[in-house]
């Protein structure tokens, strides 16, 4: 999708679709205003007939207006103006862009609904460009015949009154953006099934992400490296599958070589069968999306990337498959992670930990000053938050309120559980250093206290995605989740927001 942000007369602009958004009750926005006098009121008279609703996402055509340079209308429902907030406009404008997607329309100018001087520009067309991400996303690499729409949208202006709202405007078009192409990135990689999207495959697509791009570095270490390491916790998941194990490391330098780096692990599960402790049958399909984590990572340093960042940034995938064999885990096996301590696997489904805690024994060599991990960790988060929310957890206040803060501005929410160390001893095993499970109770943050142990050098924040990487049913495909919110988060670091 191409944004561009222009100043001038919404009435003589040449567009395929001029959207106007409106406000329960018909209320106008200004520019719909200036727009209706413009036209000598045949917005409003419009409006008579009562077609339109003004509900959130709620839409009405108008076709050749006499006097009016764009070839359509586009009414756009707000809802209340009373409680209108930024978010609102995002809801709106998916139901805009799914409709002229469909339509003829390839182009469309958008007169943004401005109600005061203060108002949240930047924050607006954020939420416009991450809808029009969305809105026009299509997965259709494995189809052998593509459908694709006759005349897909292809460009969305933004239209604005004074030259401080058009910097504005730019600004987070340009974020928009990126964090969009970050997000289908993730998309893509999580939607492919997991014969094709294979920790190799992965590694491969990493390594093309830094093709070409000076400050942006990728390191691959295969099975044998990453014994030598004594990465064996991770190993012994690998040990399961045919497909050998992954460790991917990105590097991006874009601060100042003495900025301490910020470092993301991301869970890189290519198919999740459950090990010796095999899965149900019922929506096992859905385990090819437990390498989200590893695809947000790689997502969101594409995007900073893309927008040069100056910070510098570590991105950690550990990629492999957990699946049953003669070699695979056993229950009661007790292996030996990089940091040293040893964990009795009493479920070979609870592999994530397994990957992600040498990864993170890994991550001590950056120095960093904060890690991050993502995972679809555990199925008990889905039970507490639901598709909302990511969980969220944290041996630092400062990190969680950022990571808090920033879901919040972009929508893409997280909700902190307790860390409290009366939670630790469901982790005691009679053989070895810890279980790999904690039993019945609180299973998000008893997978996060294991975490936890191989942390304790550095601020670390856990993000369980389990809910929010993907949705089931019949609009199954992956959300891109949480790249929105980790590029906010790292906007945020270098204050390249309003
Ligand atoms: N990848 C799963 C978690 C998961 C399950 C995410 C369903 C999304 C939907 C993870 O590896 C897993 O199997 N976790 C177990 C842990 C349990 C054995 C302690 C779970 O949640 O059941
Ligand atoms: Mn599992
Ligand atoms: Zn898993």
């Amino acid at each position: 999708m191409e944004f561009s942000c222009k100043l001038g007369p919404t009435e003589q602009t040449k567009t395929d679709c001029l959207v106007i958004g409106v406000f329960k009750n018909n209320r106008l926005s200004a520019a719909g205003k200036t727009l209706d006098d413009a036209l000598g009121g045949q917005l409003k008279a419009a409006f008579r007939h009562q077609d339109f609703s003004g509900e959130v996402g709620s839409t009405q055509l108008l076709y050749e207006l006499p006097g009016c340079s764009a070839k359509r209308i586009l009414f756009l429902g707000l809802g209340d103006q009373k409680k209108f907030v930024p978010r609102q406009l995002g809801l709106a404008c998916s139901a805009a862009f799914s409709q002229l997607e469909r339509s003829g329309a390839k182009d469309c100018t958008v007169a943004l609904p401005l109600l005061g001087e203060d108002d949240p520009i930047y924050r607006l067309v954020r939420e416009a460009t991450s809808a029009a991400e969305a809105a026009t996303y299509r997965f259709d690499q494995c189809k052998s015949e593509k459908q694709p729409p006759k005349r897909p949208l292809k460009q969305i202006e933004f239209s604005l009154q004074t030259r401080a709202q058009q910097n504005a405007a730019k600004r987070a078009a340009e974020h928009g953006q990126a964090i969009g192409k970050g997000t289908r990135l993730a998309k893509d990689l999580a939607n492919l099934p997991g014969n094709i999207c294979t920790p190799t495959y992965l590694a491969q697509r990493a390594r093309a992400i830094a093709r070409g791009k000076r400050k942006l570095k990728t390191t691959v270490l295969d099975e044998k490296e990453i014994e030598k390491l004594g990465m064996g916790a991770l190993l012994s998941v690998s040990r399961g599958s045919r497909q050998p194990a992954r460790l991917i490391v990105l590097e991006y330098r874009g601060g100042k070589p003495t900025a301490k780096p910020i470092a993301l692990v991301g869970k890189g599960l290519t198919f999740d069968a459950g090990g010796i402790s095999i899965k149900p049958a019922a929506s096992m399909d859905e385990m090819k999306y437990d390498m989200c984590g590893g695809a947000s990572v790689l997502g969101t340093i594409a995007a900073c990337v893309e927008l040069a960042l100056p910070i510098n940034l570590i991105g950690i995938v550990p990629s492999s498959e957990n699946l049953p064999d003669g070699d695979a885990n056993k229950p009661g096996d007790i292996v030996t992670s990089m940091s040293g301590q040893t964990i009795e696997i009493l479920n070979t489904d609870a592999e994530g930990r397994l990957i992600l805690c040498d990864a993170l024994t890994y991550a001590e060599r950056f120095k960093p000053a904060a890690v991050i991990d993502i995972a679809t960790l555990t199925g008990a988060c889905i039970v507490a938050l639901g598709d909302q929310a990511s969980g969220l957890m944290a041996n630092d206040d400062a990190l969680a309120e950022g990571l808090l803060k920033a879901g919040g501005e972009c929508g893409d929410r997280t909700w902190r559980l307790p860390l409290w160390p009366e939670y630790q001893s469901q982790l005691d095993s009679n053989f070895a250093d810890m279980a790999n499970i904690g039993g019945r109770g609180a299973g998000t943050i008893t997978a996060a206290c294991f975490l936890s142990r191989y942390t304790k050098a550095y601020k670390w924040a856990h993000l369980d995605i389990a809910g929010t990487a993907w949705v089931s049913g019949k609009n199954k495909g992956a959300t891109g989740r949480p790249v929105p919110l980790l590029t906010e988060f790292l906007l945020r670091h270098c204050k390249a927001t309003r």
